[in-house]
């Protein structure tokens, strides 16, 4: 009887790396079917995949792109994405024993994954109903992975990087590891950020929209130091400026629909109206881009103040907004070097760096700003 292969993940978005695995498997072990079985949803890593449907159409793309897309036996399973859930690898084996009662089943993944094998749940289960088959990847050699049998395939795989392609992605670069097909799917229907990109570029500058990229390249880099998942970081961080070349007018009145009674609305529209910008752009964030989530609308009201009690995020974007690739303020370099060290004491750093601006200036101080520094230095006492 011959094989069965399934090939989990979430194939967010589907790569070479992939597309190798799967013609290997195909070639080594001439399997009746080879099973995709896109995730619902995956533990620690991004909140809001691409949904099912999506996935499956870009998954197409790329069997179309690597040269399989007429191969009968290679079929799309919604099994996973049907139970809106995270499911573990030994239901869906127990499915597909199920389907295939008697068949060889294969679970196919790269070597790195089978690196955590031990941490999955019901091994045992899993091993008992089907065989490991791995590709090797750079750096995962096969003595680091003993522990559970496995098949190894024949040849050396790219490594699968999909965190750093959805970043490229989210800065609206063209990943070598896609293929054209994909790309060009990804572009059509804007995923990845691009609708949010396409929209943005409307309202701002080109500098404006330079500098927009640059903090959320910045914000992409430090969000595993920050926690913060990588989607929202982006988001907040390419949005944050999204009211500040709107016109005065409709800015200030965005800004009175978003501002809190901390953020004294009338003092600030009186001695810096400028600041208004980071209220109204939370506001247009939600009503022109759709954006619901409160924490990403925190991070782009707070970007220019900063306040006590900011979450993670907010404080990312404050940071990134300040210390980007694109500020040539020598401040900025500096702020940049200490958050790849220390990112608490980066933000304190940017926090300063602003208000010695303000001092400088001989200006208005947004009072939010000093409430910041006070409490930071607070914390740093206690
Ligand atoms: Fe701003
Ligand atoms: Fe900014």
């Amino acid at each position: 009887m011959r094989p069965v292969v399934i090939y989990g993940g979430s194939f967010d978005p589907p790569h070479r790396g992939h597309m190798a695995l799967a013609a290997a498997a195909l070639r080594q072990l001439r399997p009746a079917a080879l099973y995709f079985v896109p995730g619902f949803r995956t533990p620690f890593k991004d909140l809001r995949p691409v949904p099912f449907a999506g996935r499956a159409a870009l998954l197409r793309a790329a069997l179309a792109g690597a040269g399989l897309g007429g191969r009968k036996e290679i079929k799309i399973s919604s099994f996973e994405a049907d139970l809106k859930r995270v499911v573990y690898t030994w239901e869906t084996v127990a499915h597909f024993r199920r389907l295939h009662p008697g068949a060889p089943l294969f679970i196919l993944m790269g070597s790195d994954c089978l690196a955590g094998f031990g941490n999955w749940r019901r091994p045992g289960f899993i091993l008992k109903h089907a065989g490991l088959l791995a590709g090797l990847r750079p750096g995962f050699a096969i003595h680091r992975t003993a522990g559970a049998p496995f098949t190894a395939l024949a040849g050396r795989f790219p490594r699968a990087d999909s965190t750093g392609i959805r970043a490229e992605l989210f800065l609206g670069g063209r990943p070598a590891q896609l293929h054209r097909e994909v790309l060009k799917r990804i572009e059509k229907k804007g995923l990845y950020l691009g609708r949010e990109r396409a929209l943005l570029k409307k309202l701002l500058s080109k500098k404006r929209y330079a500098h927009s990229l640059h903090t959320a390249e910045l914000a992409l880099r430090l969000a595993p130091a920050a926690g913060a998942p990588q989607q929202k970081a982006a988001l907040a961080a390419l949005l944050h400026d999204c009211a500040r070349d709107l016109p005065r007018a409709g800015r200030e009145r965005l800004f009175l629909k978003r501002a809190t009674r901390s953020a004294l609305p009338a003092l600030t529209l009186k001695e810096a109206p400028v600041l208004a910008h980071a209220w109204a752009g939370a506001a247009v964030a939600a009503e022109k881009f759709g954006v619901r989530d409160p924490e990403v609308l925190q991070a782009i009201e707070l970007h220019s103040t900063g306040a006590p009690g900011m979450g993670p995020l907010a404080r990312l974007i404050y940071l990134c907004d300040l210390a980007n690739e694109g500020r040539e303020h020598p401040g900025a370099g500096l702020v940049r070097k200490l958050a790849f060290k220390d990112l608490g004491e980066a933000f304190r750093a940017a926090n300063y760096v602003k208000l010695v601006h303000a001092f400088s200036g001989g200006g208005w101080v947004h009072p939010l700003s000093v409430a910041l520094w006070n409490s930071l230095r607070e914390k740093k006492k206690g």
